[in-house]
This record gives structure tokens, C-alpha cells and sequence, in this order.
């Protein structure tokens, strides 16, 4: 069988389909390189000294990995100098960091989740990078964070990398959905699927259900109904799965379906939810988007949302088609019958 490369597949889709500008396939690359640093840096665990939690908190309040640190480290370092850059965005940086003046600046915005899981790291769960890629838009000098501001319809790329039993980078650039697996020898990336679909029925969700009781009603009558199994409303039974690794939950979705939930919850009702808007849930989105797959907040199109600010959280509901559409139904039910009474 003949082995396409990372690079290959680049160029084939510039040469073909016109998607990927020099900057953007050097970004795509440097990305990529950058996550088989953090896939060395994860696989050798105690013996490289990264597990356990940094003395440090970051600008959500949540208490920073090594990892979570060392790979945000990884990508400013591998990103910031190569010209195709204006400005980075992180979970693990308060604010947005602008390429140093001594580079040139380029053209696109990159966002990234450097280590997701993080509760998975020392106990050798799968673990993750998510990275969303933006263009600068307007051409004023300088960038700001308002430059970040736009909904996840605009990305020009999304993907993560996955440190499981393989490590695999997963990527779209609008045209599909491809999987490259690392090959550990050559130090290469080679493409292992392309055209990734995602079944539009499943019968298996993903969900923290220690959760259920915090729940808005419409969340708890679907996963009410898929408990009752095949003598309840949907007359089947559900299989259940949660990592609690977006990445991981979201891999095993686009390899053979299923719906993820990570809603809105009463803990903390000020929140819309746990995840984050810019590098989590829109470039989840934008991939099940491109692999036929659905991504809702409950009742608005995940990829159409415009964020408010940098590290804007929101709740998640995504995968197989007819399910997202089925929970997203329940909220807008519930919404209309609010504004009836
Ligand atoms: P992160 O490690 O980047 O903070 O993200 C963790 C997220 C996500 O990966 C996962 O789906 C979710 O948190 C798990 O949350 P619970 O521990 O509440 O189940
Ligand atoms: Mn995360
Ligand atoms: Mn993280």
C-alpha cells in the first residue's frame, strides 16, 4: 500500500480543491509537529517528570497539569516564528499572545485546547489537543482580541490530536474529515482514513451522568428515554460511554457514532456550560459538521454562535444527526411552551 504523507495530503487539496494557502499548510504542519512533541512528552509520563498537577491556576480558576503547561509551551514555541501567525489563543492563557515583533506577523489566528482530559493524565486515560485556526479578518494593523470574536463557521481549519493506544491527528480543512496516525519509526504522519461519516442513528450516548439530577428538563427527558431501553418511547436500548476526554468521546463518535452531551447544569446556573466556545466546541464542531454529523447548544447551530469573549463557555450536544436533532427538538419545545405560559 502506498503511504500518503501529512504533507502529501496538503498538497494534493491545495493542487485539487485550492483550500490550503502556503501559510495555512505550514500552520497545519507546524501544529502537527508540535503534537508529536507533547505525544513524546505524554508517553514517557513519570519517567519524564509531567505528571501531576503545576502550582498554578488558570484564568477559569482550574488547577494547571505540568502537561497542561509544557504543551501550551509546546505550540507558542513551534507557532510564533514562522511567519504564518498573527496571534495565539489558549485555555491556559489568560489573554491572547501576539507573535513577537522580531517575526513577521501572518495572516491566521490559532486556538487551541493544548492538553484536554487533563483529569486523564495520570491515570493514563486518553488525552488530547484540540486547535481551531481563524483568519485575521480586516486589515487594520496590530491584532486584538476582537480579532478572535468570530463564529466557528469562519474556521479555516480544525482538528485534534489524539494520545491513545495510537497517536492520531484528526483534521479538516472544509473538505471532509481525515485521520493521519503516527507512524513512531519514520516520525511521519500517514493518512489512515479520509471521508469520515458519522452514522446518522446510534444508539449509544455520552454524557456525565452523575450530572442528571443539575439537568434542565429536556436533557433528562432524553436520557430518561434512553434508559427505559427497548420497552420506553424509543423502543431500543442505549449502550452508554464517557472518558471524560472530549477528545477521546468525540473520536470514538466519529469512528462509529454516537451522541455527546456536555449541557447546561444547575451547579453553577450562570454558566452556560463547562466547555469553551472558541477551542473546544467549534472545532468539535466544524469536524462532525464535515463527517455529517450535528453540533447544537441545545438550540442554536454550534458554528453559528458569536462569541462574546475569549474564553466564552457554552453547552455541548453533538454527534449522529438524528439524535442531536431529537435533543435540540426537546429544548425548543420546552422554550416554546416557556413563552406560551
Ligand atoms: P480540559 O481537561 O481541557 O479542562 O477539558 C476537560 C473537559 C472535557 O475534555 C471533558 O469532556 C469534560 O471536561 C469532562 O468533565 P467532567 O469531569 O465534568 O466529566
Ligand atoms: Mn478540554
Ligand atoms: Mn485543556
Amino acid at each position: 500500500m502506498k503511504k500518503i504523507s501529512l504533507t502529501q495530503y496538503l498538497v494534493e487539496q491545495q493542487r485539487e480543491h485550492g483550500r490550503i494557502p502556503g501559510q495555512l499548510r505550514l500552520l497545519i504542519e507546524v501544529v502537527a509537529r508540535a503534537c508529536k512533541h507533547i505525544a513524546i512528552a505524554v508517553n514517557k509520563g513519570e519517567l519524564g517528570g509531567v505528571l501531576g498537577s503545576a502550582a498554578s491556576e488558570n484564568v477559569q480558576g482550574e488547577v494547571q497539569k505540568k502537561l497542561d503547561i509544557i504543551s501550551n509551551e509546546v505550540l507558542i514555541e513551534a507557532n510564533e516564528w514562522g511567519g504564518h501567525l498573527a496571534a495565539m489563543a489558549s485555555e491556559e492563557m489568560d489573554s491572547i499572545h501576539v507573535v513577537p515583533n522580531r517575526y513577521p506577523q501572518g495572516e491566521y489566528l490559532l486556538l487551541y485546547d493544548p492538553l484536554d482530559g487533563s483529569s486523564n493524565i495520570d491515570v493514563n486515560v486518553s488525552i488530547g489537543t484540540i486547535f481551531s485556526v481563524l483568519r485575521k479578518v480586516g486589515h487594520q494593523h496590530g491584532v486584538s482580541e476582537e480579532d478572535f470574536l468570530q463564529p466557528g463557521r469562519f474556521q479555516a481549519a480544525a482538528g485534534y490530536c489524539i494520545y491513545g493506544p495510537q497517536t492520531q491527528l484528526v483534521l479538516t480543512v472544509g473538505n471532509g474529515v481525515a485521520i493521519f496516525t503516527l507512524d513512531r519509526e519514520m516520525g511521519s504522519w500517514v493518512l489512515t482514513a479520509e471521508n469520515m461519516r458519522i452514522p446518522e442513528d446510534t444508539k449509544e450516548f455520552a454524557i456525565n451522568m452523575s450530572n442528571l439530577r443539575h439537568w434542565a428538563p429536556p436533557m433528562r427527558r432524553y436520557i430518561d428515554e434512553c434508559l427505559a431501553g427497548s420497552p420506553g418511547p424509543r423502543g431500543k436500548d442505549f449502550n452508554m460511554r464517557w472518558v471524560a476526554s472530549m477528545v477521546a468521546d468525540v473520536h470514538r463518535i466519529l469512528c462509529r457514532g454516537g451522541v455527546f452531551a456536555y449541557p447546561w447544569d444547575a451547579r453553577d446556573p450562570d454558566k452556560p456550560g463547562k466547555l469553551r466556545l472558541l477551542y473546544e466546541a467549534n472545532p468539535m464542531a466544524f469536524l462532525v459538521e464535515q463527517a455529517g454529523g450535528a453540533a447544537t447548544n441545545g438550540r442554536q447551530r454550534i458554528l453559528d454562535l458569536m462569541p462574546g469573549k475569549l474564553h466564552e463557555r457554552v453547552s455541548v450536544v453533538l454527534g449522529s444527526k438524528h439524535e442531536v436533532e431529537r435533543i435540540t427538538a426537546y429544548h425548543l419545545e420546552e422554550k416554546a411552551q416557556a413563552a406560551k405560559a
